[in-house]
């Protein structure tokens, strides 16, 4: 299975002054917790990480460190997550047929987790891994005022891995970039499209690091590995 990392973000919500991925977590750069886990999944031959040519020589020497025996190409990021994702879809080679995206700042998926995505995306056109919601959810209006309250039992937690049909996700984002869709995640293009998407399983310790109370927890669940 082929994976693509988007990992060109910058550091802004960490309030960090550089690319939040190269911080520090248990002792080691939080991208290499997400390539560690992909390197041990058995499921991946090949990884692709999307980022900006100004980090690739520190990307390049924490892969050296870990020694890492899979195959890993550099693709240039773009200025939002999306555009990233499209660029890594058009460096994938042509034997591609199925591919899985995850966020670098996802560093503490399992192994299991990416090998589960990559025997399910064999059977389906796309799928995310996601778990359910704990809390309620409210939607809000520009005044803050709540308009309606989802019924909780059919909201999910959106997470990475997802995995999709190649050629139908290179045609999806070709047709966000004509329509001027702006998505957060791969999912959202397939669904506008019209094009089914499956849930699997997530982990409820599958975090996106975003903040640094998240970077906190992190290190206290990697620790308790
Ligand atoms: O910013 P956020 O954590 O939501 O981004 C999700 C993932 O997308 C991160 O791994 C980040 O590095 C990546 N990203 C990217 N290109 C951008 C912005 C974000 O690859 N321009």
């Amino acid at each position: 299975m082929h994976l693509l990392i988007p990992a060109a973000g910058s550091g802004k919500r960490m309030g960090a002054d550089r690319n939040k991925l190269l911080l520090e977590v248990h002792s080691k750069p939080l991208i290499a917790w997400t390539l560690l886990a992909a390197e041990a999944a058995n499921s991946i031959s090949w990884i692709g990480i999307v980022s900006q040519p100004s980090d690739w020589e520190d990307f390049k020497s924490i892969i050296a460190d870990l020694k890492l025996k899979k195959t890993i190409e550099f693709i240039a990021g773009g200025s939002t997550r999306q555009e990233s994702v499209y660029n890594g879809l058009q460096a994938l080679p042509e034997t591609a047929k199925q591919v899985l995206i995850h966020d670098g700042a996802r560093c503490l998926a399992t192994p299991s987790l990416f090998n589960a995505c990559s025997e399910a995306v064999l059977d389906c056109s796309g799928l995310i891994a996601a778990i359910s919601v704990k809390d309620t959810i409210k939607i809000v209006d520009n005044n803050g005022i709540i308009t309606s309250t989802p019924d909780r039992q059919q909201l999910w937690a959106a997470q990475t891995p997802q995995g999709f049909d190649v050629k139908l996700l290179k045609q999806c984002h070709a047709e966000g970039v004509r329509q001027g869709w702006e998505v957060t995640d791969d999912a959202a293009l397939f669904e506008k499209c019209g094009i089914e998407v499956r849930i699997v399983p997530g982990e409820e310790t599958n975090l996106k690091i975003t903040t640094p109370q998240d970077l906190a927890i992190a290190e206290f669940i990697l620790s308790h590995r």
